[in-house]
This record gives structure tokens, sequence and C-alpha cells, in this order.
């Protein structure tokens, strides 16, 4: 992949860190890319890497060797038109500031009055919370408060969203409700999506490509190519001979099997 359609190059991406018996290798010649508008999910283990790779692709963390590129620039600091979602939502958002106020936060400083609560409503109108802009984060549940912070990062109208594990603490239902939430964002902006999972069913039913990191230190031991249909359904997709022989090779992959 070349050219403007690429928005992240990784190249033989390795992370060291230190470590009380010296340094430790966590992410090993980790190589990808991601194209403008799709959706990558990377699926691991605890303990692969996967929160160490976010943290490389948000420029939180500088990689000890191997290069990443945004936009074909060399990723230095964090990047223009990125954001990151977290995934301890719990403590994302301010406790004394109502949902419209926690989902302005990103746009504060650099948009007017008007412009901002025409951004924030949008937000989240997309995350279906139109109606508790002026509730506070204790009145919320937990799928409340995780598109509260989904929809902050909206309301930037950033090129691309970098989300770690964003469903992982909720209960079953909600997750797949929020699901169909960022897939129903994804469909309405475009928006470049590279999420963190340990889930590989969600990581298949929102992907265009899979990255699958496997071991201590991570590599990437298979990447693939969901090619399923959109828009998805809970059911018909995930009830589909495509995603069920995809689960079986990203299966395979994770549990370690040489085939
Ligand atoms: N700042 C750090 N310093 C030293 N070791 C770290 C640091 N951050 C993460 N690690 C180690 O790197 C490994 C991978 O961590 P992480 O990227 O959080 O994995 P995952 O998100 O897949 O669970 C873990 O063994 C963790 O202890
Ligand atoms: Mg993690």
């Amino acid at each position: 992949m070349a050219g403007p359609l690429t928005v992240y190059r990784v190249e033989s991406v390795g992370v060291r860190m230190p470590s009380a018996d010296g340094p430790r290798e966590i992410l090993r010649d980790v190589t990808f890319a991601v194209a403008t508008g799709e959706i990558v999910g990377i699926v691991g283990r605890s303990g692969a890497g996967k929160t160490t790779l976010l943290r490389v692709l948000g420029g939180l963390h500088s990689p000890t060797c191997g290069s990443v590129s945004i936009f074909g620039r060399p990723v230095t600091r964090p990047p223009d038109g990125v954001v990151m979602v977290f995934q301890d939502y719990g403590n994302a958002l301010l406790p004394w500031r109502t949902v419209a106020r926690n989902t302005a936060l990103g746009i504060e400083r650099n948009v007017g009055r008007a412009a901002r609560r025409a951004k924030v409503d949008r937000a989240l109108q997309m995350v279906g919370l139109s109606d508790r802009s002026s509730d506070y984060p204790e009145q919320l549940s937990g799928g409340m408060a995780q598109r509260v912070q989904i929809a902050r990062a909206l309301a930037v109208e950033p090129a691309v969203l970098l989300m770690d594990e964003p469903f992982g603490a909720l209960d079953a239902l909600t997750k797949s409700a929020l699901q169909d939430v960022l897939l129903n964002v994804h469909q309405q902006t475009g928006t470049t999506i590279v999420f963190i999972t340990h889930d590989l069913d969600e990581a298949i039913y929102l992907s265009d490509r899979v990255v699958v990191l496997n071991g201590e230190p991570g590599v990437v031991v298979l990447t693939i190519e969901t090619e399923l249909p959109r828009p998805r359904d809970q059911f018909d997709t995930r009830e589909s001979a495509r995603y069920l022989e995809v689960r079986h090779l990203l299966g395979r992959a994770l549990r370690g099997d040489d085939d």
C-alpha cells in the first residue's frame, strides 16, 4: 500500500522498555499499514503489547527501532487529527461537567461558541445521547459514559480515531449496541479507526482488517482482510460462512497453531 491512501505505515517497529531485570522487549518487528477510511482491529492477549502499540501510533511513545509514519510524515509526537479513546473511561469524564461540556472538552480552545455547540450536538446525536446532554457523569451507565468519551473524540472531527479496548468493560448486550454505534459513526464520517481488543469476535465484526499480535514480545502472527460486506449485522454477519472462516484462521493464529 502506498501514496495518499495510506494513513499509517508501521515498519519493523520494536519497543523495549526498562524493567527491574534490564531492558524488556515488548514488541518485535511489527509491520502493517492502515488505509484511509479503514477500520483496523488489533487483537491479542493481555500483555501482548497492544496498548504499547496504540501509544506508538498516537505519538505517546517512541519505538526503539523501526518507523511509524502518518500521512507520509514520521510520528514523533501526538499528530494533528488523531484522537485517542482510552480504556479507562470511568476516569475519562470530568464529574463536575455535564455530558455536553465533557463532549466539548477537545474543542474549547479553538472553536467559537456557536460552532462548538453544533459540533457537540452532532457528536451526541451520532452516539445516541442527545437527550442526556445536561446530565452529569454519575447519572450515566457505563455504556453511556463510554459513548460520551466517543462523542468527545468525534466532536474534534478527527481524521483518525485510536481506541484501546473501547468496549472491554461492558456487558455483552451493551457491547454489541456500542459496536453498532461505532459502525454507524464510521459510515457517517468515514473516519479511519484503529482499535485494540482482546475479543476476537469484536475484531472481526468491526474491522476491514485484523492484525493478530501474539507472544512476548508481541509479534504480528497474522494479518487478514475480513472481506465482510457493510453494513454489518450482529446476526447475519456473525453467521456468515466468511465470518466463520475468518474466525477460524484468527483463532488458530491467536492460539499459536502453526498452520
Ligand atoms: N511503561 C512501561 N514500562 C515497562 N514495561 C511496560 C510499560 N508499559 C507496558 N509495559 C509492559 O509491556 C507489556 C505489554 O503491555 P501492554 O502494551 O499494556 O499490553 P496489552 O495492552 O496487550 O495488555 C507488559 O508486560 C507490560 O508490563
Ligand atoms: Mg492494554
